[in-house]
């Protein structure tokens, strides 16, 4: 070997070395993004397609039981119908529903959907028409299972925590 080749030869390895060490980092960073939350997300299971990833705020450990809790409702008792951003599944999403109507509104309302509506609610009446007059059942819910399933739609893709009991009463603003 001429020492001119074998100056080519040392070079290539050193560039087959640096190729691979690359390729493991890279192999490293796609497996941790894998295994791990991405920032901003509150766990894995809540990606926004679109965006990546949920932002959750950053709660104290009592907030975060709650919000765990208003989920665990949420999803045993709501999922089927509503989203809790913005899109329609069977009823409207209920992302900012605190902004259209009131805690007590919405607590007699899932409480008893029906009876506000025979009660002539001009809201309610509205929504019910707008939505093909599906009947959405009463629950058994009580009013701290309710807030908590509002506290958690309100501060879910939240960047800093909502207290839902500091929010004003929308009501008769927006009809
Ligand atoms: C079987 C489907 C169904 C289930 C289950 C259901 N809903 Fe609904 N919900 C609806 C429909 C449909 C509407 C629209 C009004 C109507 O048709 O009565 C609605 C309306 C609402 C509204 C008013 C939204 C707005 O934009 O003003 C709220 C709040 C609500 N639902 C909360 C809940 C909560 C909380 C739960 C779970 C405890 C729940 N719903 C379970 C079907 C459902």
């Amino acid at each position: 070997m001429t020492p001119f080749t074998q100056k080519i030869v040392h070079v290539f390895n050193l560039l087959t070395m640096m190729i691979l060490t690359l390729l493991c980092a890279l192999f490293i960073l796609v497996f941790k993004m894998q295994t791990e939350p991405l920032p901003g997300c509150a766990t894995k299971d809540e990606p926004m397609p679109a965006l990546g990833c949920m932002p959750t705020p950053t709660f104290t450990n009592g907030e975060q039981a709650l919000y765990n809790y208003g989920k665990s409702l949420f999803n045993n008792n709501c999922q089927q119908c509503h989203s809790s951003g913005a899109d329609v599944i069977v009823g409207p999403g209920l992302k900012g529903v605190l902004n259209r109507r009131s805690i007590d509104w919405l607590i007699t309302w899932v409480q008893n959907s029906q009876k506000v509506i025979a009660s002539g609610d001009p809201y309610a009446v509205k929504l019910y028409n707008k939505y093909n007059k599906t009947m959405m059942q009463s629950f058994t819910l009580t009013t701290s299972e309710v807030k908590a399933i509002l506290f958690y739609v309100t501060n879910y893709g939240s960047s800093k925590v909502v207290y839902i009991d500091s929010l004003h009463t929308p009501e008769n603003k927006k009809d």
